[in-house]
């Protein structure tokens, strides 16, 4: 089972193919998803410290380039199904936005 490290917080296994941002969710971390997972919102991103994330589709790295996040550092975490270990450090969450994260998204 792949294994996820959230920078300077938990680290926890996963299942193969899981969303990265629902896997983050469901191990407590308030990861925000604005959007409900649809590559719109970008409140999803994380940046990716190590492992090697399935790549961003078009769609991803248009919308990141367009909010000023570089697609090679920065990855929407409701766009990557996980497939191996990572680290990532969220970059907004419930608590630090002061919102609620918004609709789930979808398995
Ligand atoms: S871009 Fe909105 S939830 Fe991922």
């Amino acid at each position: 089972m792949p294994l996820i490290e959230v920078k300077n917080d938990v680290c926890f296994e996963t299942t193969m193919n899981k969303k990265l941002v629902l896997a983050l969710e469901d191990h407590g971390i308030g990861i925000m998803h604005r959007c409900g997972g649809n590559a719109r919102c970008t409140t999803c991103r994380v940046e990716v410290i190590a492992g090697a994330p399935t790549p961003a589709q078009r769609e991803e790295q248009d919308i990141l380039l367009r909010k000023g996040f570089d697609p090679q550092r920065f990855r929407l975490s409701c766009q990557i199904r996980v497939q191996g270990d990572l680290v990532v450090e969220p970059l907004l969450t419930v608590e630090t936005a002061g919102m609620d994260a918004g609709p789930r998204p979808a398995d």
